[in-house]
């Protein structure tokens, strides 16, 4: 059973975990939430330098939580792809350091990839084929996962992702970064049919919608007007803005997967990234299945939002069959995640 330090820097989360195949032996965050909120998203320049200061803490931190030696660590991974360069090095370069002075293979890993493996922490017997609802600040993708690392994509955003739509519209009701926690929190005191909002479905040229790919820019600029409408009337009621809103990209999100389960013939979902935390949205869409006699998995909290276990829960099942990356490997700013192959044995 493989045992794998694992490292995710691709964004402004610094994170380190020790993870022994599906068992997470220790799982350090170190947030920038507080660096990046005064500029109302996240500074790349700024990342990259925090990156530096915290990883060295992180990996203490996580060696110690594990109360783990070198000699009972199989490999080092980092997240290598898709992601801030300079975040990206930052991370990629300390697993590369540390794999070659401790004499371990290396494996740079798909943050995608990651968010998918996020479910396996908490159902070690998940088994493909599974639809995975993949909605974070940077995607919103529908993928079946039809065997390990065998990926099809069904669906994408023709523009802003669920989390972006999130963190764009708490900055237009000036609740800070990011949003998508603080309208989760709000909503919860407000009323979701306060106001009808647009779903934001894609039409084809041949007629109808695309079954599987969302937009969320249309919505975002419904708020928008609906906020301006409202000012010249007096108080903003920002309580009912936020559910109604939140409620809406839910019920879209809903819709689209079981839809996509229904077609693929596949009874199993899974859900990772930020926006999988999202209250409304696990209990619409577990609620919804249930009609359907549909299994929906989601990772427990702390595993939606980035972190390192899910980094390492991959890197795990790679080693175990054998795949281990160059130390030339370099980070990149996008790949597709049915590209994964390339990042091993080349
Ligand atoms: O997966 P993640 O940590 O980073 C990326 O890979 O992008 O996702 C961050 C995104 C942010 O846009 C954040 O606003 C959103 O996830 N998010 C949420 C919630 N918690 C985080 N969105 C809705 N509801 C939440 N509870
Ligand atoms: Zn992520």
């Amino acid at each position: 059973m493989a045992t794998i330090l694992a490292i995710e820097t691709s964004c402004d989360e610094t994170a380190v975990a020790i993870v022994k195949k599906r068992q997470v032996l220790s799982s350090i965050v170190s947030s920038q939430i507080d660096l990046h909120s005064i500029y109302g998203g996240v500074v790349p320049e700024l990342a990259s330098r925090q990156h530096l200061e915290a990883i060295n803490i992180c990996l203490d931190q996580a060696m110690t939580e594990a109360a783990i030696e070198w000699q009972d660590i199989d490999a080092v991974a980092a997240t290598c792809t898709p992601g801030l360069v300079g975040a990206l090095l930052v991370g990629v370069s300390a697993a590369k350091t540390l794999a070659m002075i401790h004499h371990k293979p290396f494996l740079g890993v798909h943050h995608l990839e990651g968010h998918i493996y996020a479910s396996y922490l908490s159902q070690p017997d998940l088994k493909p084929p599974f639809i995975c609802l993949l909605v974070s600040g940077g995607h919103t993708s529908m993928i079946e996962v039809k065997d390990s690392f065998q990926y099809q994509m069904l669906g994408t955003t023709r523009d802003d992702a669920a989390g972006e739509a999130f963190d764009k519209v708490a900055r237009l009701l000036n609740l800070g970064y990011p949003g998508g926690p603080i309208i989760d929190k709000l909503a919860k005191s407000g009323n979701p049919k306060a106001f009808k909002l647009p779903e934001g479905r894609i039409s084809l040229p041949e007629g109808g919608y695309h079954p599987y790919d969302s937009s969320f820019s249309g919505l975002k600029t419904a708020v928008l007007r609906l906020v301006q409408k409202l000012e010249t009337q007096g108080d903003i009621p920002v309580v009912d803005i936020a559910a109604s809103f939140q409620a809406t990209v839910a019920k879209a999100l809903t819709k689209k997967t079981i839809q996509c389960a229904l077609d693929s013939g596949i009874n199993t979902i899974t859900v990772g990234g930020g926006v999988a935390a999202n209250s409304e949205l696990r209990r619409q869409l577990l609620d919804a299945a249930k009609n359907y006699d549909i299994q929906v998995y989601f990772p427990p909290l702390k595993y939606c939002t980035d972190n390192a276990a899910m980094i390492g829960c991959a890197a795990s099942e790679h080693f175990d069959q054998g795949h281990y990356s160059s130390l030339d490997l370099e980070v990149r700013s996008r790949m597709s995640i049915t590209e994964v192959d390339q990042l091993y044995n080349n």
